[in-house]
């Protein structure tokens, strides 16, 4: 297995372009379902998740073409619509087949991912708001089995919880649907926003667009089109929490400010200077030891799950002390005992962890439990005096384009040992 060898001490420094989002382009992927015209896809991010998920739909039939940063699909050739259990396990998101797979072909056979590492996520939201537009859901030997007489019917749909990817789900079934949905309690990431952009674009009916009910009129067909991945929020906001945890001062390009205030408000709040351009972000953390800040996790457009281990890292190191409250998964505080190893104070209970900031961290042998967990111990090992080691970082390679090359263009000690 491959691991990281880091050694600490260097500020960085730099300008780092950011990739399209893997939490984007794999319901785009998945969308490529909905028609038999041909779609491009660019700007898309070369990860473990994405190769995972071409496959899974090269599987069922699809020609799929993967050429630097641009996917083409053509699902003309679509044979089958089974999503089988080998690659459902590897990565959850490949649920994400269900909706388009049963709204343009009235049956699908995808394996129930399981739960994993951040907590149990079950998809009864997935199958519920499927229900309610008329499927019929089983679940039999570990695999959801869905289908519907002829197309779906327009419905009510209102979810329990925000889910990101049961709205995602249920949009991509609910725009070849008979009649209107509503969905209502809907997620407002701006990866939803993307999907529904590009589903518009391919002749899509949905209004409500970054709110919480989303209308959707179905229509008969879909037709092809050409659509670029919105960039990655969380890469960005991963970037900045580098450079805040050294000190430093790092410019993220090709991204979006509007995508992640409560992120920028949290840095700002930890002393860091943040400048914003049209697709540019820069924080300057002035040399100084920043301010450990308080946050809750919750649904966009309030401070995202995903950036809670970084800024957990940058806050291990914090003046003062703060704590960070988890409310989106049940079981994301993998890091904190991995954190400790390296000589950060963190406590945890319930869902909160109370962290008093230290000075210095000391580098360790650690490993790495989830993607944004590891990047979190990528940047606490970049500010540790002496070397870490992480290990286990498969996960990484899941969610961070070419980390590696970007990290040491901005001056970070780190090279990838091959493991066998
Ligand atoms: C998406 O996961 C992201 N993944 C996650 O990114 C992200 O952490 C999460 O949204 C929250 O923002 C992708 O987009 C591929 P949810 P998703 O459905 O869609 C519960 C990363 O590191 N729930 O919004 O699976 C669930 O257990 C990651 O990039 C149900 O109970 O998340 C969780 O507690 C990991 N039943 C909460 O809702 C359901 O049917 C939110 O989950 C669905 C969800």
């Amino acid at each position: 297995m491959d691991k990281f060898l880091i050694r600490g001490g260097n500020v960085l420094n730099g300008s780092v372009r950011i990739s399209g989002a893997k939490n984007a382009v794999l319901p785009l992927l998945a969308a490529t379902i909905l028609t038999d015209e041909p779609i491009t896809i660019t700007n898309v991010p070369n990860l473990k998740d994405v190769n995972t998920l071409i496959k899974l739909i090269a599987g069922l039939g699809v020609t799929i073409s993967y050429e630097g940063d641009t996917v083409k699909v053509d699902t003309s050739t679509l044979q089958n619509q089974f999503a089988p259990y080998e690659l459902v396990k590897t990565m959850r998101a490949s649920i994400l087949v269900l909706g388009p797979l049963l709204a343009r072909y009235g049956q699908a056979k995808v394996s129930l991912p399981g739960g994993c590492a951040i907590g149990s996520r079950p998809v009864d939201q997935h199958l519920k708001a499927m229900e309610a537009l008329g499927a019929e859901i089983e679940v039999e030997a570990g695999y959801v089995h869905a289908k519907v007489n002829g197309r779906l019917k327009g419905g009510e749909v209102v979810f329990d919880m925000v889910t990101v990817g049961g709205t995602e789900n249920i949009l991509m079934a609910a725009v070849l649907a008979d009649g209107i949905t509503t969905i209502r309690n809907a997620a407002r990431e701006p990866e939803i926003t993307d999907l529904v952009n590009m589903l518009n674009k391919m002749g899509a009916k949905i209004t409500g667009i970054d709110t919480d009910t989303l209308v959707v009129t179905g229509v008969e067909q879909l037709h092809g089109c050409e659509h670029a991945v919105v960039a990655d929020r969380i890469e960005t906001g991963s970037y900045l929490a580098a450079a805040a945890i050294t000190g430093g001062k790092v410019r993220t390009t090709h991204t979006d400010p509007d995508l992640m205030e409560a992120v920028l408000d949290k840095f700002e709040e930890m002393g860091a200077e943040v400048t914003r351009g049209d697709d540019w972000i820069e924080l300057d953390m002035l040399g100084k030891r920043p301010k450990a800040v308080s946050f809750r996790t919750l649904p966009h457009p309030e401070f995202p799950t995903d950036m809670q281990a970084q800024l957990m890292a940058v806050n291990a190191i914090g003046r003062g002390f703060a704590t960070v409250s988890e409310t989106i998964f049940e079981n994301r505080f993998m890091h904190v005992p991995e954190l400790c190893r390296m000589g950060a104070n963190i406590q945890v209970e319930g869902n909160d962890a109370v962290i008093t900031g230290v000075e210095k961290l000391q580098g360790a042998p650690v490993m790495a439990t989830d993607l944004r967990a590891s990047f979190s111990l990528v940047i606490a090992a970049l500010a540790a005096e002496g070397e870490t080691v992480v290990d286990r970082i498969y996960h990484i390679d899941r969610g961070y384009e070419n980390i590696v090359t970007k990290l040491q263009a901005l001056g970070a000690d780190i090279q990838r040992i091959k493991g066998e």
